[in-house]
Parts: C-alpha cells; sequence; structure tokens
C-alpha cells in the first residue's frame, strides 16, 4: 500500500518538476544544460517537507522554514527561480569545490549535481535547527556526501577551502575579509548584497586585492545574522512614510519632510522612456550619496498623497525639507512608458530638475541590461568617502561605473 502511495507522488513530482524546469527555460532564468539536468534531477518536495507538491514545485515560490519572535522570516526554501539565476551566475563546473552560506538542502543538492562524483559541496548555517533539517532532508534525497557545518559564516569554513566557488544565500551587507581569503585564485563568489536599501546578487571574480563583476540580478533574501549583520536605519517620516538609510552619517529633517509630503506635489515629466525598472533602481540608488529608498504605505496612496512606487519602495532624493521620487505613466505614441519625477517641498522644483536629469542620463546613456560593473575594494572603514557611484562599507567599498 505504502510503495502504491510513494510511486503516486513520486510520478505527480516528477511531472511537475518537468514543468517547473519548462517554466524556467522559458523565463530565461536557466539557459545552460547543466542547471536544467539539476533541477530535473533533484527531489526538491523532499526538502519542502509539509508542502503540497503543487507549492514545492511552483516556480517562484519560497517557502519559510522558520521565523523569530517577531514573524520575521530568519531561513527559507528559496524560489527555484532565484536559485537557478545563482547557479547560473556561478558557472559550476564538475569536479569543484563549492562552499554555499545558508543552508536548506536543496540548492546544495543542485550543487552536488553540478559538481558531480568528483566535486565537494560544504554548505553553512549559523542555526542549529536548520542544520539539522538540512541534514535529514539531504540524507533522504540521496545527497549524504554534502558536508553541512553549523557555523557563522562570517569566518567562513576554513577547514574545507579553499573554494572555487562561494554561494551566498542569505542577504548580505558586507564581504567578510574570509570570504576573499577562501576563495581560490580562479574562483568566483555569487551574493546577494544589500546597497543602498537594494539586493542584488553579484557575481563576482578577482581583480587585484578585490573584486569585479558584469553580472548583476534582482533578488531578495532573508538578513544575514551573526557578526556580519547589518540592521538598516530606517527613519520614520511621519504615519507610513519610511526613509531606508544605508549611511549611518546622514541626518535628515523629518519634521520638515513631513510637512513637504503633505504639500501639494510637483509633477516633472523626463521625456525619456521607463524601461528596465531594475537597471533604473541601481542606477539610481547608486547614483549619489544622497539618494535614498522611501517607503509609503498604501493608505497614503489611496489618499493621492502618494503615487503607487512608494509601496515598494523607491529611490529618493531629498534636500533639506525638500524630496523627489520617481514615477511613470503611459506613452501612448510608444505603448510604453515616460519616466517622471514627482518632488514635494519648497525646493521642490530644483531636486526635481536634479532628478529628472539622472533619469535623461540613464535613459540615453545606459538603458540596457548589464550596463553596470561592479567592483568590490577592501579597505579600512571610514576610508572610502560617500561620492557618486562609490558605496561604502564595513570592509571595504563597493563601486558601480556605467557604460
Ligand atoms: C534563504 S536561507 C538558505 C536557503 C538554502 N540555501 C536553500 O537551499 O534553500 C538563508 C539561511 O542563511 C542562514 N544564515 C544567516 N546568517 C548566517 C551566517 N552568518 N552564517 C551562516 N548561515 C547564516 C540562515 O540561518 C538561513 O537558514
Amino acid at each position: 500500500m505504502t510503495t502504491v502511495r510513494n510511486l503516486n507522488v513520486d510520478g505527480e513530482a516528477a511531472l511537475l518538476r518537468a514543468a517547473m524546469v519548462q517554466e524556467l527555460r522559458d523565463s530565461g532564468a536557466i539557459t545552460s544544460e547543466s542547471v536544467v539536468k539539476a533541477v530535473a534531477t533533484v527531489p526538491r518536495h523532499l526538502f519542502a517537507v509539509g508542502e503540497p507538491l503543487k507549492t514545492a514545485y511552483a516556480a517562484n515560490q519560497a517557502l519559510v522554514v522558520k521565523r523569530n519572535q517577531d514573524g520575521d522570516a530568519l531561513s527559507s526554501l528559496s524560489a527555484t527561480h532565484i536559485q537557478v539565476v545563482m547557479l547560473e551566475q556561478a558557472e559550476i563546473e564538475p569536479g569543484m569545490r563549492v562552499l554555499e552560506i545558508g543552508s536548506g538542502g536543496y540548492n546544495a543538492a543542485l550543487v552536488a549535481e553540478l559538481v558531480g562524483d568528483a566535486g565537494t559541496v560544504v554548505s553553512v548555517d549559523i542555526d542549529a535547527d536548520i542544520v539539522a533539517r538540512a541534514r535529514t532532508c539531504l540524507e533522504t534525497a540521496g545527497y549524504s556526501q554534502v558536508k553541512v557545518v553549523q557555523a557563522d559564516a562570517d569566518t567562513g569554513v576554513p577547514q574545507y577551502a579553499p573554494f572555487d566557488r562561494i554561494i551566498v544565500t542569505a542577504g548580505a551587507w558586507d564581504i567578510p575579509s574570509a570570504w576573499l581569503d577562501q576563495l581560490s585564485e580562479r574562483g568566483r563568489l555569487v551574493v546577494p548584497l544589500r546597497l543602498r536599501g537594494i539586493t542584488r546578487s553579484i557575481a563576482f571574480d578577482r581583480s587585484g586585492d578585490g573584486l569585479v563583476s558584469d553580472s548583476y540580478r534582482l533578488c531578495g533574501f532573508v538578513p544575514m545574522q551573526g557578526a556580519g549583520s547589518y540592521v538598516e536605519r530606517l527613519i520614520t517620516v511621519a504615519d507610513g512614510i519610511g526613509l531606508r538609510v544605508d549611511d549611518q552619517r546622514q541626518d535628515f529633517d523629518v519634521t520638515a519632510l513631513a510637512a513637504a509630503a503633505r504639500s501639494p506635489r510637483l509633477e516633472v515629466w523626463s521625456g525619456a522612456t521607463f524601461d528596465l525598472p531594475d537597471e533604473l533602481e541601481l542606477f539610481l540608488a547608486t547614483s549619489t550619496p544622497e539618494m535614498v529608498m522611501l517607503h509609503g504605505s498604501k493608505q497614503l496612496v489611496d489618499q493621492g498623497v502618494f503615487a503607487l512606487s512608494v509601496t515598494r519602495g523607491v529611490p529618493a532624493l531629498v534636500n533639506g525639507g525638500s524630496f523627489a521620487y520617481r514615477t511613470k505613466r503611459p506613452n501612448e505614441e510608444t505603448g510604453g512608458f515616460e519616466s517622471g519625477v514627482l518632488a514635494h517641498g519648497p525646493e521642490a522644483k530644483a531636486v526635481a530638475a536634479r532628478y529628472v536629469e539622472l533619469l535623461r542620463q540613464w535613459a540615453s546613456e545606459h538603458q540596457r541590461r548589464g550596463a553596470a560593473r561592479i567592483q568590490y575594494r577592501p579597505m579600512p572603514a571610514g576610508t572610502a568617502e560617500p561620492s557618486p557611484g562609490i558605496v561604502a562599507k564595513r570592509l571595504g567599498a563597493v563601486e558601480i561605473s556605467w557604460s
């Protein structure tokens, strides 16, 4: 009886898995045959314990595995969509030694398929419960060769270093020196890095003492815990209005900004096409140190105070008691959209003009996928001066240039 039921489950899982692979191929998330084969092989449902098969094989569904007392996710089985994007960025080959930071089991099993019998997979997690769960799932699915280690990945896993690939599956704010030290000479580090309130999965290769990347993709992850954890400043301007800020040195005139939000808004249109929003967001968020992420509630959108873009966070330029943020409107001639700016406060005109200039600059010079080059240079804290394209971190600085 048990055998019959398992056969049915396995059969249905195989069908759903094949459909998921097709969907990921069609969307362009998977581009290589090796990743197709890995996803088509690993039984994801065995890592999504207690979930319906359909949920386990929904390509864009992340499954929360553990939450803290406030209900925030501490660990999740990431969506297959983002896992395969990162595996494609990593370009893993048979025989490689790979470190996965943040365990769950499923992604490590995919990596095990990619490196094959001659390769090594090490997965590290800070949380004992997650380590135990990952070990059990990997054992059940037939991947007991994966070494699951409990440690704070801030110091890497020196006992198994060096690694040809390090794939980080928790949101990092900086790059600990251990990751650089434990990466082989021609190694690659794929890391979801937080930059001025937005996250991009960046595939870095070594370049001198630092790292360089031409490959970055939109993503979201549970935050890094332990020594490398970082709490971003969220400045409450008023009920339902917040500024997410990277640089601890910035001060804001909250009272003036709250008054500005309630004052009539100035609307300025750029005449430039609005396209590739994730690329534009990276450009804007890192284009000048004065850029912050503005978050506003749906309630304020419904009241006509803000445009819808604020509900998910939008780069905003703040100048004293004035601010401006990006918006868009349909362009009937092209069938696409035009970008524009909404500004509030006594200096609304000046702030809007500066913002519109950035929108036009991006549209005329950089509006294509992959135009950014991202470098990371280790340097003592406080050395990197905030300037356009430079995002200072604790242990180094991220420099973004656009071609
Ligand atoms: C998104 S989950 C990992 C998903 C997993 N790779 C998978 O196959 O789906 C992120 C994990 O990172 C872990 N984590 C957070 N900070 C860490 C740290 N400093 N060192 C090691 N693990 C950490 C969390 O405990 C959590 O389990």
